[in-house]
């Protein structure tokens, strides 16, 4: 990736830059990764606006790990051998994270961050509580991913936005992937995404028609 291309993404105010209705029917899942890649600056943006993304409760229920180099092909054999995870420039993994209840320093953290006054805080932490205290592991488990799920759809519409190509990555041995990414247990694997720069030319997208999805209701 050439230093002006960079610094164009960096600016964000390229000539290529592309319109959202652009940006929606361009993305396409790429398996054909080329051996450039891509600048970790670029990532590190890409990163930056995803976290932009936003949440239930405003928890930003999430962690991004971003894996390149030799590392890749482990990774490609943790997602069922798939070539474009271990021939892409840059994987990320988003974990869902799940200390999101009273006893969990990461909710008074979070939620400590956002609020000036101390009284309200306490007020918030405490109602959040009330939900998430009654969940299981596994339940915040999903309403997590959930939320990960939110940032994944920026993170590869934002990507599509500097011309990086992604492909979703859902099929992973989970057990595997979490021995990689060997954080604490909180950190649950929800999404894997391959990036990466590609000359394809995408083919067309079939979708279902609009008068197939859309309801009005009035
Ligand atoms: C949750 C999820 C998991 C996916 N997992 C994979 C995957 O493991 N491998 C793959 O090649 N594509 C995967 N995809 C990509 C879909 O197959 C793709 O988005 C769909 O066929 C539509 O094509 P398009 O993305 O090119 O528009 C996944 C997409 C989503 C949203």
């Amino acid at each position: 990736m050439g230093t002006e291309k960079i610094d164009e993404i960096l600016r964000n105010k390229g000539e290529k830059m592309q319109s959202m209705k652009e940006i929606m029917q361009n993305r396409y899942s790429c398996r054909n990764f080329k051996d450039e890649k891509i600048a970790d600056e670029v990532v590190r943006e890409i990163i930056n606006l995803t976290r932009l993304t936003p949440s239930s409760q405003a928890l930003e229920p999430w962690k991004f790990v971003v894996v390149s180099g030799e590392l890749l092909k482990e990774l490609g054999s943790i997602c069922n051998n798939q070539p474009q995870v271990s021939g892409c420039s840059h994987a990320v993994i988003i974990l869902a994270r799940t200390d999101l209840q009273s006893k969990d320093e990461y909710l008074t953290r979070i939620i400590t961050s956002k609020k000036k006054d101390e009284q309200k805080t306490q007020k918030y932490i405490k109602n959040v509580a009330l939900k998430t205290d009654l969940l299981s592991q596994a339940e915040l488990k999903q309403y997590a991913s959930l939320q990960c799920y939110m940032a994944l759809a920026n993170l590869v519409n934002i990507a599509e936005s500097f011309d990086v190509k992604s492909c979703i990555i859902g099929a992973f041995d989970y057990e595997k992937l979490v021995k990689f990414v060997n954080l604490k247990e909180q950190f649950k694997p929800c999404i894997v995404v391959a990036l990466g720069l590609s000359d394809d030319v995408p083919t067309p997208k079939i979708r279902q028609s609009l008068e197939d999805i859309l309801v009005w209701k009035r």
